[in-house]
């Protein structure tokens, strides 16, 4: 058997081995989808980078494919690396890149030149310049060409940020209906810009407008996606959203990279956020996620709008190279179903766990529930370590000092080890701790807590979903609207869970765990 290795992620992707990073090219095309990923062939840091391949019929049990494109001159001459980018299919052929009646799957990627050269294309490039290139599959994503002869299509950024050429990467493309043409847009890294784009042929690309910098500009920006999610479930009205990295600059108690969102309006041409998303003076942000390993989420293409999946790299590059697993290092976030709904009169980007829950669920379920527990804690034995955990309880009104409920997973049985993950009845926030999480040594900013912002429910409850693998805990709060990932790597033994309640009992606790199988059997 494969995929047992001490912190091996049992139901979320990670390549069999080497480094991984940013999930790129998300694409859901004739009933499979497509995910490829930054990818090091030959070795367990950054490096060498190409674009590993992973397919899936269900967003849930993952089949690693050849690599679908191979930093060029690899091994020992690297003449161009395959920075992260998109896919879509080309129905209607508009690129020409299609023979045969195929239809063509593009891909647009950053090409990172490390020497100048000279091109096929005849094109000059200068050392790390950074461009958009333009790769093609023609046996539906099994096989990639890079698009030589006119290679790079995008050669520099626009006038006046020629200068910039060394950070300008992650080009996200899709097809917008309304105007009938394909958008794509790109960062300028450095300077918090993000240029959007549209062609209708996928191949020549005119400038349309410029976002940014608002909001969270604490590091550099990477990996824009813009897309559209249907407000509260309706057929009218729509709402754009565009997703930014930045690294580093993450959310508050975070070091390292984080992924920030806004909600807007596009129309084919220019994004605008809402008033009441960009914040004075930079002062705050919308988090996507709060914890510390959720970055460069990447949408997928090829699917309604109602259906909208998102796939986030659950690493962070504070720490990401030297995290204590062999002979992979990093793992993708469980995939997160996004959509719109107004909480509390604010539209809000709530997110859901999307996996087929079906196939990896086992018999063993434990259920509980509580009238009351009381202030300490409340012993749940041995649960195992791969957990799906659905924790409901009443609101505290006039809460003060420690007030705080939840449940400890993933700890040994003299619980020295634990990780917990609790609401703050003050604070009014749902919180993670891992510093007590077994192996925090390897970074001194890895043992920490982490908080992001929850409203109890309008009939003043609290429900916490939290997603336990061997390495990992995703907490999703409320209807979705507050998200917290971190990784853990804790002994092979801490499989105990308990209950926990300080200053003061707690009322109505409804408590469920599903034990969920290995994707890798
Ligand atoms: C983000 C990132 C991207 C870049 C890629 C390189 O994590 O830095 O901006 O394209 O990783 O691997």
């Amino acid at each position: 058997a494969t995929y047992i290795e001490p912190y091996r992620p049992q139901y979320h992707f990670s390549p069999a081995q080497n480094w991984m990073n940013d999930p790129t090219g998300l694409l859901y095309h004739n009933e499979l989808y497509h995910l490829f990923f930054q990818y090091n062939p030959g070795g367990i840091v950054w490096g060498n980078m190409s674009w590993g391949h992973a397919t899936s019929k269900d967003l849930s049990h993952w089949e690693e494919q050849p690599i679908a494109l191979l930093a060029r001159g690899f091994p020992d001459n690297i003449t161009e690396m395959f920075f992260t980018g998109s896919a879509v299919a080309d129905v209607k052929n508009t690129s020409g890149l299609g023979t045969d009646g195929k239809i063509p799957l593009v891909a647009l990627y950053t090409s990172n030149y490390p020497v100048t050269q000279t091109l096929p294309s005849g094109k000059t490039v200068k050392a790390n310049q950074q461009s958009q290139s333009i790769a093609y599959s023609l046996d539906d994503g099994l096989t990639w060409q890079t698009y030589d002869s006119a290679n790079p299509v995008i050669h520099y950024p626009p006038t006046p940020y020629e200068d910039q050429y060394q950070n300008f990467r992650d080009p996200f493309v899709f097809w917008h209906e309304q105007t009938h043409k394909w958008v794509l847009v790109t960062a300028l890294s450095e300077i918090h810009k993000l240029i959007i784009w549209t062609s209708d042929n996928l191949k020549e690309w005119s400038v349309v407008s410029e976002f940014g910098p608002f909001n969270a500009v604490g590091g550099v920006w990477e990996c824009p996606n813009l897309f559209p999610l249907p407000l509260d479930g309706g057929q009218t009205d729509t709402k754009w959203i565009m997703v930014v990295g930045l690294n580093p600059g993450g959310p508050p108690e975070t070091v390292g990279s984080g992924t920030q969102y806004f909600i807007g309006g596009f129309n084919g041409t220019t994004f605008i956020p809402d008033d009441d998303d960009v914040y004075p003076g930079n002062s705050t942000a919308n988090w996507m996620d709060w914890g510390p390993d959720f970055y460069a989420a990447a949408s997928y293409n090829g699917l309604p709008d109602a259906e909208h999946v998102s796939i986030g790299w659950m690493n962070n590059w504070q720490y990401g190279g030297i995290i204590p697993t062999y002979p992979w290092r990093s793992a993708m976030a469980t995939p997160r179903h996004l959509s719109l709904r107004t909480i509390g009169g604010k539209v809000t980007l709530v997110q859901q766990p999307k996996e087929n829950w079906a196939s990896i669920e086992t018999q063993k379920k434990y259920s509980r529930t509580w009238k009351s527990v009381a202030e300490g804690t409340e012993d749940l034995g041995s649960r195992g370590k791969t957990l799906d955990i659905e924790l409901s309880f009443d609101d505290r009104q006039q809460a003060s000092g420690v007030s705080e409920f939840g449940v400890i997973v993933q700890a040994t049985a003299d619980k020295k080890q634990q990780t917990r993950v609790g609401y703050d009845f003050q604070a009014r926030k749902v919180f993670l701790d891992r510093t007590l999480s077994g192996d925090v040594s390897f970074d001194k900013t890895f043992a920490s807590v982490y908080h992001a912002p929850l409203e109890p429910s309008a009939d003043g409850v609290v429900r916490l979903r939290i997603l336990v693998d061997w390495s990992s805990v995703e907490v999703f709060g409320g209807q979705g609207e507050s998200t917290l990932t971190a990784q853990i790597f804790p002994s092979e033994k801490a499989t105990y869970a308990k209950l926990f309640s300080s200053g003061g009992s707690t009322e109505n606790v409804q408590l469920g765990i599903s034990d969920l199988s290995s994707i890798w059997q």
